[in-house]
């Protein structure tokens, strides 16, 4: 890494959130006095770490131009894509102009508002001299069955088992070839996946497990709940 080496944050936030059964798109449900994007979006900000963040937001997206944040000068806009590695594309493609292929850029979801400061830096400061790049990912403590239908195939070994979280942090060049390469492809549905199909092997990141994702409406009083209880 040379000292002129820049951070991206991309942040994909045109999806619709079917599962919350709500009247919007889940990234602009309330929480804690502002939309779910709002807060994803001023922490990335407060870790001062970004040159800029690029959001991939909907065509179609009307609660985006209302929010004060999306003016912000540290905030570039991108069009949404059919799927989330269309939009993360989308997002890269748009600071074309700004990124080197050799500058980091960090991929982060809209619907997790409770990322960290300390989590970012912990990414940024494992990775920033490795050759590939990695991700904030969980290990299971469930014990993890093999389903069919409502049948019970087996049981996987969960110490090789890990969750894939965001941010997702890869060389600028890299991310968007692998993501070119990967286009219409449904087995990727994060970044690392596109980066492992060329062969690669990204690493993982032990991250809290309060940077959850908003998926089920019942997520909202628990992201509430961890933000009233962070601290850092
Ligand atoms: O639906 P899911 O929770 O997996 O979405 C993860 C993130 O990807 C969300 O922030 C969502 O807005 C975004 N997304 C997107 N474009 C899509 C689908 C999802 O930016 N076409």
């Amino acid at each position: 890494m040379t000292i002129d080496t820049k951070f991206w944050a991309v942040v994909p936030a045109a999806g619709v959130g079917k599962r919350m059964n709500a009247d919007r798109p889940k990234q602009y449900l309330e929480l804690a006095d502002k939309a779910v994007i709002e807060h994803t979006l001023l922490r990335l900000l407060s870790a001062d770490v970004f040159s800029a963040i690029a959001v991939a937001i909907s065509k179609e997206d009307p609660y985006w131009p209302e929010l004060e944040v999306s003016l912000h000068e540290k905030i570039i806009t991108a069009d949404g894509g059919k799927e989330r590695s269309d939009s993360v594309l989308s997002a890269l493609k748009s600071i074309r102009a700004l990124a080197s292929d050799d500058d980091w850029v960090l991929v982060h979801d809209a619907a997790r508002p409770c990322i960290t400061a300390t989590d970012i830096k912990l990414l940024i400061n494992t990775l920033r001299d490795d050759d590939v790049g990695g991700i904030l990912a969980l290990s299971s403590h469930d014990t993890l069955k093999d389903v069919q239908g409502t049948f019970i195939r087996g049981t996987l070994d969960r110490s090789h088992i890990w969750r894939a979280l965001t941010p997702q942090m890869f060389k600028y060049g890299s991310l968007k070839n692998a993501l070119e390469i990967a286009e219409g492809n449904p087995a990727i549905t994060d970044e690392a996946s596109a980066l492992e199909l060329q062969g690669l092997q990204p690493k993982i990141v032990e991250g809290r497990p309060d940077n959850i994702k908003i998926t089920r409406p019942e997520d909202l009083a628990l992201a509430q709940f961890y933000m009233e209880h962070q601290n850092d």
